[in-house]
């Protein structure tokens, strides 16, 4: 925290050069932006750690606002969406503006200015305009007490008689309060499928023990954050569900706010064909070996693309130690910059669609460069699914041929 608040004395005192207008003050300035940028998870009952709907709340953490905005650790969002590396659908990544604007009114003192006549409400939850399946946990499961994360995945049967695909979804959570995000994923084939079923077996309770991903061979289909109430897939696009498949739901409960039995539903939207069926495709480095006690180690690999592809979206992915992530792909025309990481968190896990979709060809090279701070380890770090072992992957969410942009 002091290092933060001197951060905050320097920035602040940069910034106050170029705030050219009265000194902000909370209810005109400050509560619009919390209330569009943090109070769906910093309300009570919210994932965050306290709640930012009145002056009283915020007032005395002012300081604490600023540093976090300034350094953009908050609100949550791995990838860099400053416009240098794309820019993202509903992206939570504040104006530099909104920045200056709460460092100033920090630096003030945290005024509160005359009340407005109605506070600002935050964004409408999503909601879902037809439900055609809905996957939910077959019974209430209680997370062990002796985690404060807890990843726990279950099997889940959609009895689909026939293939469809999965355009949009809505998330019905058990317990807000617990849940820190979900994913859920397609299982492909038997094998797998009974991969599940050995590991949920040997497992007491419902459901199994499982950090990062399922622990079997599996496909993204949908993801939320405890705030995010659902969303729908770039359009044209649906990734399919196999007919008489099974789905793996993947749950991180944070403990922070209390242990409660939860039993979460997605409902989701269906498609017979969608124009262009996605894929998630992976450029990655399996082949990890991080010497313990680094600040920095770099490990990066290339994968060749053998056809052209539209990417429409990007989910970085590294475990605990991971810092800084870099996906680029070189072609004749110079090099694209993919995905951007600067500042990692493994908190953050999502898949973030891009505003203007990319395009990769046949030939062009993706490479992923990824960092690693390994001062807390004694032992050399490994590929693999342990919290202890460490990853480097890119997933995009990817259709073939070129779409989009009149091409
Ligand atoms: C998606 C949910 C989410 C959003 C949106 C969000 N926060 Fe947070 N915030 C959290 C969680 C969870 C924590 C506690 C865990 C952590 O520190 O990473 C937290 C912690 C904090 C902390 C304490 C950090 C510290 O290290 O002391 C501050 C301050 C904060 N948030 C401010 C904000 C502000 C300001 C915004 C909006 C500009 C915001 N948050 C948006 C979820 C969120």
């Amino acid at each position: 925290m002091l290092l933060r608040l001197a951060l905050l004395g320097g920035f602040a005192a940069a910034c106050n050069a170029s705030v050219d207008r009265a000194e902000p003050t909370y209810h005109r300035d400050i509560a619009p932006i919390l209330a569009d940028n943090c109070v769906e998870c910093h309300r009570p009952g919210g994932v965050g750690p306290f709640s930012f709907t009145t002056y009283e709340e915020v007032a005395p953490l002012a300081a604490t606002i600023a540093a976090v905005t300034g350094e953009r650790s908050m609100p949550p969002f791995n990838l860099d969406n400053s416009g240098a590396c794309n820019t993202y659908v509903g992206a939570r990544w504040l104006d530099e503006g909104d920045i200056a604007t709460l460092a100033a009114w920090a630096q003030a003192g945290a005024p509160a200015g005359e009340p407005a006549e109605e506070a600002p409400e935050p964004p409408a939850p999503w909601q879902l305009d037809r439900v055609d399946l809905t996957l939910a946990m077959p019974e209430p499961y209680t997370p062990d007490e002796t985690a404060d994360d807890v990843y726990r995945c279950f099997v889940l049967d959609p009895r689909l008689r026939e293939d469809a695909f999965v355009v949009a979804f809505a998330i019905r959570l058990g317990r807000a309060e617990m849940v820190h995000h979900l994913t859920l994923y397609a299982l492909d084939d038997g094998e797998d499928e009974a991969e599940a079923a050995a590991l949920d077996e040997a497992d007491a309770g419902p459901g199994y023990t499982c950090f990062g991903d399922p622990l079997v061979p599996s496909r993204w289909l949908v993801g939320a954050g405890s705030s995010d109430r659902g969303g729908r897939l770039p359009a044209g696009t649906g990734l399919r569900m196999g007919a008489g498949r099974k789905a793996v739901l993947q749950m991180h409960y944070n403990r922070m706010h209390g242990t409660f039995p939860d039993q979460t539903a997605i409902d989701l939207q269906l498609a017979a064909s969608v124009p262009h069926e996605a894929f998630i495709k992976r450029v990655e480095d399996a082949y990890l070996e991080l010497p313990a006690g680094e600040p920095a180690v770099v490990e990066t690999d290339t994968r060749e693309m053998h056809e052209n592809f539209t990417l429409w979206g990007v989910w970085p992915h590294m475990h605990e130690l991971g810092r800084q992530l870099r996906v680029t792909a070189s072609s004749p025309d110079g090099e694209a910059c993919l995905a951007r990481v600067d500042d990692y968190q493994f908190h953050w896990q999502q898949f973030a669609f891009y505003e203007e979709p990319r395009h990769v060809r046949a030939g062009d090279t993706l490479r992923i460069t990824c960092t690693y701070d390994t001062t807390g380890r004694d032992t050399t770090t490994t590929w693999g699914y342990g919290t202890a072992d460490e990853m480097c992957i890119g997933f995009f969410y990817v259709t073939e041929g070129l779409v989009g942009a009149g091409e």
